[in-house]
């Protein structure tokens, strides 16, 4: 890990567990929470939108400071778009961060790399409650096979980061999450994830300088569990994970953060 950049790691729950579910869930994690760990790592949960709110509390009632994030966000600040959630509605909350452009949105609800713009826009208008984008990039199992990823990943990127200043790209953090590695067990090598990582730093500088590409966390994500996280997060352009389906159990989350340190 890069000593300048504090290292992330972020649950992505997914649509998985009821408000109750999700209270239990958040006490077991910060029953089970060193709180000087926070020193070395950044840490941060995102539920679903029904339980953000719960989760939040219990947080702040044990007066530990693990973020909360939403899975997705609208661009519009309000109005007639029956079903969706704004930004202020997030600030609200007290999100510190939002999943944006996630391969399931991307392939479930057709989200294009504008939509993702857009999102990405609309969190970073307002800093002064800020909540911090974690914009998900990453291939198909078939660009992989035909060795395109590279470009893919670099043209998702700069399509995501279209228009913003370096001055707030600093605040984004990228996932990258290569689809053919998300729920399936087959996470990507330390190896292979660190060259796209490595890639996306380039290309953060080419759009935005080195120095705030230097200060950009970069993570993985896809099957990232407790007995991969320590090899992962070695590698020196992982600043962290973005873990699915080992966030879900409390013990193993805590295992993923404890690598980290
Ligand atoms: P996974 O999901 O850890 O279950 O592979 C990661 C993600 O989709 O963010």
């Amino acid at each position: 890990m890069h000593m300048a950049r504090k290292p992330l790691i972020a649950g992505n729950w997914k649509m998985n567990n009821t408000i109750g579910e999700a209270v239990v869930l958040a006490q077991e994690i910060s029953n089970n929470f060193e709180k000087d760990w926070l020193e070395t790592v950044d840490v941060a949960v995102c539920p679903p939108y029904t339980d953000l709110k719960p989760v939040y509390s219990v947080f702040e009632f044990d007066k530990l400071k693990v973020g909360v994030g939403a899975q997705n966000v609208f661009w519009e600040p309000s109005g007639a778009y029956t079903g969706e959630i704004s930004v202020p509605m997030l600030t609200g909350i007290g999100c510190a961060w939002c999943i944006v452009g996630h391969s399931e949105r991307r392939q479930h609800f057709g989200e294009t790399n504008e939509d993702v713009n857009k999102k990405v826009h609309a969190l970073l208008a307002d800093r002064t409650r800020p909540i911090d984008p974690i914009i998900c990039v990453g291939e198909s199992l078939s660009v992989r096979e035909e060795g395109t990823y590279v470009a893919f990943v670099d043209a998702q990127v700069r399509a995501a980061f279209a228009g913003v200043d370096a001055g707030v790209a600093k605040d984004c953090v990228v996932a990258y999450e290569p689809i053919w590695a998300i729920g399936t067990g087959r996470t990507a090598t330390p190896e292979q994830a660190q060259e796209v990582c490595a890639a996306i730093r380039v290309t953060l500088a080419d759009l935005f300088g080195q120095e705030t590409a230097d200060s950009i966390r970069v993570l993985y994500g896809g099957s990232m569990n407790e007995g991969n996280a320590d090899t992962l997060l070695a590698q020196p352009d992982i600043d962290g994970g973005l873990i699915g389906g080992a966030s879900l159990k409390a013990a193993s989350f805590i295992q993923i953060v404890k690598a980290a340190l």
